[in-house]
């Protein structure tokens, strides 16, 4: 390897911090609620209040090396150089330096620190659109970074924002080009050429617009950039690779399955396929249990995502013969060898995340079994009735449809992900009724509904906005004084009017006014994001198990609701809530009581 890993992370740290940058470090891998996207995918998407002006307490010049999640690509993991999770290395100008300085830099660390070849190095430039001009003014820059005129192309696909979402922070870019090899295709071939020998490493976005509803675009106060490069495409095609499994985030563990196998890697494409699954997925499922706002499996949400992932990588163990408690070893390399040094949480909740892993293996290992084995019966009672109509009609149309029923029948006595039915059903080239399978879903659920009403009784005494809102600012006061002193603070009583509420909780002492500022900061802060309050559906089981606390206790099966705030809170209750943080506008407590022996009393207002 020329440059290994922790050169390459440590080398970007480096290179913008001696450019005046601060390193603000990585975020939660988890979504904060705030745009709607339940992962972290793109380095900037926690800085968006500050590319849209608010100002960074760290200042204007900021990197880190992100880590992101995009679940769009699970079906394509198994390639060369397709990741569930996957790193960011980005840097930020929130209004500080622009064009000039970005282009200079980038080309000088990919050329002077990284060792590319300047002569190969192309980039592709915005080429305009109704709404914004084409880029001109960076060419100049490019060439003055020693970027060759002949690798420069103007393409109108040179614009980058966070898919899926409005109101939020956009502009042209700059994509960063490098070849895989020698060979062109033909005589025309260049960075803009679909043949497959052209990879982006990287992009630098000219965040200086507004993405509107209607798509049209507004200037943001700030003219900010953008940087992101893919840290493990980086590596890849630094050190001349075309596989991302042979990189040395990867090494390990492959060497690690091929010993468990005695297969080898790059032999069979189809084991190579597994390998490169049973790896990718397990590496996010560390990611994901081990994060700070660390999930765990379940039904819904996230936790549905793991769950699918942490299955299918069991899946795949069985198709090669790998022992599934050799998932749980695959883990520990990553979190001992390959993730110690960047990310040191894992280490210290490794005990926590393989034990999650190996349960959620143990309880899904019995059942793919026995689920295999009626899959195999589905299919073959459909091959059996096809055979049987051919006998009597040559022209019958075979059948390949799993029907809905069937494939629910998979997912709620086998916890089968429909995706892993689709899956195998495509393996024997069947296809399922997916409608089907969400009708048959949508009428469980309901069932499950009408059974528990009592449990979604909560309510408030006058239901005005006003309590609602204040009942809201309990939950987060209470996540507040959770995060400040603890998850052992439980609330021992609370009591709201239209214009304050009353809140007890276990605590022996007064709060110092140091402490009572800090509290009403976290409150305030996260107000100020304007993160949605999301009411979810779950059974209070897989509540507790994702982390769910409340006064609220009911049967394990029985459904409860739970009111989410972003990553701040996840109260298992019955509402009703204001719809989005900034609803509450500003929170202050307005006074402190003991109530009785180690419990205090908080009153506090909001703002409407
Ligand atoms: N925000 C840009 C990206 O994610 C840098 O590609």
């Amino acid at each position: 390897m020329k440059i290994t890993s922790k050169e390459l992370r440590n080398k970007w740290l480096s290179f913008y911090k001696e450019r005046g940058h601060v390193d603000c470090g990585a975020v939660s891998l988890i979504g904060d609620g705030s745009t709607g996207v339940m992962f972290n995918v793109a380095g900037m998407q926690p800085l968006m209040p500050y590319l849209l002006g608010e100002k960074h307490p760290m200042g204007t010049r900021l990197c880190n090396v992100q880590g992101c999640m995009r679940t769009v690509d699970i079906e394509e993991v198994g390639d060369e150089s397709h990741f569930t999770f996957f790193e960011m290395m980005g840097n930020w100008s929130l209004g500080d330096y622009f064009k000039k300085e970005k282009t200079k830099w980038t080309v000088d660390f990919l050329t002077k620190e990284i060792g590319l070849d300047i002569n190969k190095l192309c980039t592709t430039v915005f080429a305009g659109n109704e709404y914004v001009e084409k880029d001109t003014e960076i060419v100049q820059y490019l060439l003055d970074a020693g970027i060759k005129k002949e690798n420069i192309f103007f393409l109108k696909e040179n614009w980058w924002d966070l898919p899926g979402t409005v109101n939020t922070p956009c502009g042209p870019d700059n994509e960063w080009f490098y070849p895989l090899n020698d060979t062109p295709c033909s005589p025309t071939c260049n960075a803009t050429c679909e043949c497959g020998r052209w990879v982006e490493i990287g992009n630098d976005v000219y965040m200086q617009y507004l993405k509107k509803e209607d798509g049209s675009v507004e200037l943001l106060k700030n003219k900010n950039v953008d940087t992101g490069f893919g840290f493990e495409r980086s590596l890849i095609y630094i050190n001349g690779l075309t596989d991302g499994y042979k990189t040395d985030l990867f090494v390990d563990v492959i060497e690690h399955i091929e010993k468990s196998t005695a297969l080898t890697y790059g032999e069979n494409k189809e084991q190579t396929k597994s390998m490169r699954i049973i790896a990718d997925h397990i590496r996010t499922s560390v990611m994901l249990i081990g994060d700070r706002n660390g999930i765990l499996p379940s039904n819904v949400g996230a936790g549905y995502i793991l769950r699918r992932i942490l299955r299918r990588a069991v899946r795949y163990a069985n198709k090669i013969n790998l022992n599934v408690c050799e998932l749980a070893n695959v883990a520990k390399i990553f979190i001992e060898k390959v993730y110690n040094e960047a990310y040191p949480l894992l280490v210290e909740k490794e005990e926590y995340i393989l034990t999650e892993i190996n349960k959620e293996i143990d309880k899904f290992s019995k059942a793919l079994e026995l689920g295999t084995k009626e899959f195999e019966k589905v299919i073959n009672g459909i091959e059996r009735k096809n055979q049987f109509m051919k006998q009597s009609n040559p022209d019958y149309i075979e059948e390949k449809t799993i029907n809905g029923k069937s494939a629910f029948r998979l997912f709620d006595t086998f916890g089968f992900p429909i995706e892993m039915t689709i899956e195998m059903a495509e393996e024997r080239g069947f296809n399922v009724d997916k409608s089907g399978f969400d009708e048959a879903f949508k009428a469980h659920q309901e069932l499950a509904r009408t059974s528990s009403a009592g449990s979604f009784k909560g309510g408030l005494a006058d239901g005005s906005e006003e309590t609602v809102r204040l009942h809201t600012a309990c939950h987060m006061l209470l996540a507040a004084l959770r995060k400040k002193f603890g998850t052992h603070i439980e609330q021992k009583g609370s009591n709201i009017t239209s214009e304050r509420l009353r809140f007890d909780f276990n605590f022996d002492r007064k709060l110092t006014d140091e402490e009572v500022v800090e509290i009403e900061q976290l409150v305030n802060d996260e107000i100020k994001k304007c993160t949605p309050v999301e009411r979810l559906e779950m059974s209070f089981k897989q509540a507790k198990e994702q982390g769910g606390y409340g006064v609220h206790k009911a049967d394990e099966n029985e459904t409860v609701s739970v009111y989410k705030i972003g990553d701040f809170d996840f109260q298992i209750c019955g509402g009703p809530h204001a719809k989005n943080t900034s609803e509450l506008k500003n929170f202050k407590i307005s006074k402190q009581e003991a109530v009785s022996a180690g419990v205090r009393r908080i009153k506090a207002i909001i703002n409407f």
